[in-house]
């Protein structure tokens, strides 16, 4: 395994790559690994011939008032389990590197970007978009695999590819999570002892929506304010939003017919959680 830290670089291992005819698999991140992105990487393992990652905390997609500055960081432990899991190269970026002096093009998304965190963290999808945007210009990928526990996220890169042409596919895997049902997040490690059932409360809230779906509920503010209620009661946490919304649009949606996702933030201690189910996929048979 590599690591590479220059842009130029990059490009150049990628560009040497792709002479030879190997595919190209790339998992961004910005490290403080779990296993979340681990099953990313092995999934991406799978769907090609070098599975390259990043690490960069990228400055862009966080707000004024946001946690970059305390966002956790441990390389040496993400280089071991990106080596345990099979991962060629690291490209590993300073801010210097990314957004040298008289940088000033940003990628900016419509409506998929108006609803949810984009109107809680105002400019955070114009970084995301843009960091990724760069990060497929230096990694050149032909696959580039995604969470759905981000599942905004997903849509608006889904998106730009589409938007842009960028010729790549981008894929998105199911949210892992631990065993009491709390989605893994490197933010997770923000969380006390004694926040953790308050944690809880966002899987939990979005179990009783799909028992609530199940039993034919389809009016939208009747899950949500049944959901909202339920996490409310939670000493520890403070709803930003809970809001359902149909998948392409990700504008709200009053009831329940199409594809649509029921996504939460909330708030617990210092943590800013997020979490998401989506209704009315079709199933796999
Ligand atoms: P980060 O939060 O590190 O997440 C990197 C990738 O891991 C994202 O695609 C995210 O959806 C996925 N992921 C996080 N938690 C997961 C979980 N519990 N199960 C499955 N996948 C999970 O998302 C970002 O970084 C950044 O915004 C980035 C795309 C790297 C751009 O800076």
């Amino acid at each position: 395994m590599i690591v590479i830290e220059q842009a130029r670089e990059m490009q150049r291992y990628a560009e040497a790559l792709r002479r030879k005819g190997k595919r190209i698999v790339f998992v961004p991140t910005m490290g403080f690994l779990h296993r979340g992105h681990l099953s990313l990487m092995e999934d991406g393992k799978q769907r090609g011939d070098c599975l390259v990652t990043s690490i960069y905390v990228n400055p862009t997609q966080f707000g004024p008032a946001e946690d970059l500055d305390k966002y956790p960081r441990d390389f040496d432990t993400d280089c071991r389990l990106c080596r345990g899991v099979g991962v060629d190269a690291i490209f590993f970026p300073s801010n210097g590197e990314m957004y040298p002096e008289h940088y000033q093009t940003y990628v900016d998304l419509g409506g998929v970007t108006q609803n949810l965190c984009g109107l809680s963290r105002p400019g955070h999808f114009r970084g995301v978009a843009t960091v990724c945007a760069k990060l497929f210009n230096l990694v050149k990928p032909h696959v580039a695999v995604f969470g759905k526990k981000d599942f905004q996220q997903l849509v608006v890169i889904r998106r730009m590819v589409a938007d842009l042409n960028m010729d790549l596919e981008i894929v998105g895997l199911d949210t892992v999570r631990e065993p009491d049902g709390l989605a893994m997040s490197s933010r997770n490690t923000y969380l006390k002892p004694e926040e953790r059932e308050s944690a809880l409360s966002l899987s939990r809230g979005l179990k009783l929506a799909q028992e609530m779906y199940a039993a034919g509920e389809r009016d939208a503010g009747v899950i949500i304010a049944a959901v909202s209620r339920f996490i409310a009661g939670h000493p520890h946490a403070k709803i930003d939003y809970v809001k359902i919304c149909d998948t392409t649009t990700m504008k709200d949606a009053a009831r329940l017919d199409g594809e649509c996702v029921m996504a939460l933030a909330v708030r617990v201690g210092a943590a800013r959680l997020i979490d998401n189910s989506v209704f009315g996929e079709p199933l796999l048979v």
